[in-house]
């Protein structure tokens, strides 16, 4: 018998769904999730997250029901992985209070951020992003754009022994840091890096998610849509036929599927205070993913739109 392309990638894509921890089922609310193993503590999680940089305010009742609404969809459908930082305004409080109020707090993974130029700045950062998201623990602890980050290293590796943080790691959107980011993952023992890897931001595959991969190094992929240029960039046309090969229905899931169909632990954590948005965003995580072909017919299809 021989095997459609559609058929292998829909074979491949079930065979990538690793065993799973307790507390992360593999199929969550009766949908089965591809899932990413992180290397260096074995845990899984669906290979989509949501990120908070916009959960400010609320400025109307209309915005805070919506935030909520957002929030309790993803978890709902079983979404697990959410990124703040105490830079996002008052984001932190808004998702602490959400996650509170839906009494979620212990089921989702979270990650936040610190970015001060002292140890004991650092520390009363923390402090204060353990109060407003609450929990006793944060499952990913980060610094954010490398601010800081010889000084506050050695504070999260001392917390991560104590077992309030699960995950340490560094963050960047920027590639002058990415020769920086480079030399941390030689020298220092982390569990993860975030950076701004997309369909049409492809710099980060030359050298760190090959580095990631060989180090074991887990990514959190932030601005999977160039905070909506992709989207721009492509308008209205409609979803060309190769989309079926992966059961893309929407644009954001080709994006998305792109970003974590490339080899080693890769999730994106795409931005959205829309419920609908999480939705699809979380559908991503599902069905066959591009194997290699189809990333780069990906890739020529979307130069031309951002020439
Ligand atoms: N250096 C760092 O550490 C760093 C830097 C930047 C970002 N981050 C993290 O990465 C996350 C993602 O980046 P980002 O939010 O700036 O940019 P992004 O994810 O590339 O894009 C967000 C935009 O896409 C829209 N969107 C989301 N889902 C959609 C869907 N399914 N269909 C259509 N539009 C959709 C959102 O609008 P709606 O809200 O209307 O859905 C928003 O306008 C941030 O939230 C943050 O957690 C970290």
């Amino acid at each position: 018998m021989t095997l459609t392309r559609r058929q292998l990638l829909k074979a491949g894509a079930m065979a990538a769904v690793p065993a799973v921890l307790p507390g992360f089922p593999a199929r969550a609310q009766n949908i089965d999730y591809n899932f990413a193993t992180i290397p260096s503590s074995g845990q899984c999680l669906p290979t989509v997250g949501i990120g908070c940089r916009n959960y400010r305010g609320p400025e109307s009742p209309t915005q805070a029901a919506e935030f909520r609404d957002t929030f309790a969809t993803y978890h709902r459908l079983g979404g697990k992985v959410v990124d703040t930082s105490p830079n996002y305004g008052n984001s932190e409080q808004v998702i602490g209070n959400l996650m509170r109020d839906l009494g979620i707090r212990e089921q989702l993974w979270v990650a936040t951020k610190v970015d001060r130029e002292t140890i004991d700045d650092g520390i009363q950062r923390m402090e204060g992003s353990f109060n407003r998201l609450g929990g006793d623990h944060f499952d990913l602890m980060q610094v954010h754009n490398l601010r800081g980050v010889e000084t506050q290293l050695p504070t999260l590796q001392a917390w991560k022994g104590q077992g309030r943080f699960r995950h340490i790691g560094v963050t960047t959107s920027n590639d002058r840091q990415y020769p920086d980011l480079e030399r941390l993952m030689h020298n220092y023992p982390l569990d993860f890096i975030q950076l701004d890897y997309s369909l049409g931001n492809r710099g980060a595959a030359e050298r760190l998610l090959p580095l990631a991969e060989d180090r074991g190094i887990a990514v959190l992929v932030n601005l999977p849509f160039g905070r909506g240029r992709l989207f721009s960039a492509v308008g209205n046309r409609p979803l060309p036929d190769w989309t079926t090969d992966i059961d893309a229905t929407s644009w954001a899931q080709v994006f998305l599927k792109y970003i974590y169909s490339h080899s080693g632990t890769v999730i994106p954590i795409p931005g959205t205070t829309k419920p609908h948005h999480a939705a699809d965003n979380l559908q991503a995580a599902t069905g066959p993913i591009p194997d290699r072909a189809l990333r780069r017919e990906m890739e020529l299809f979307i130069d031309p739109l951002l020439a």
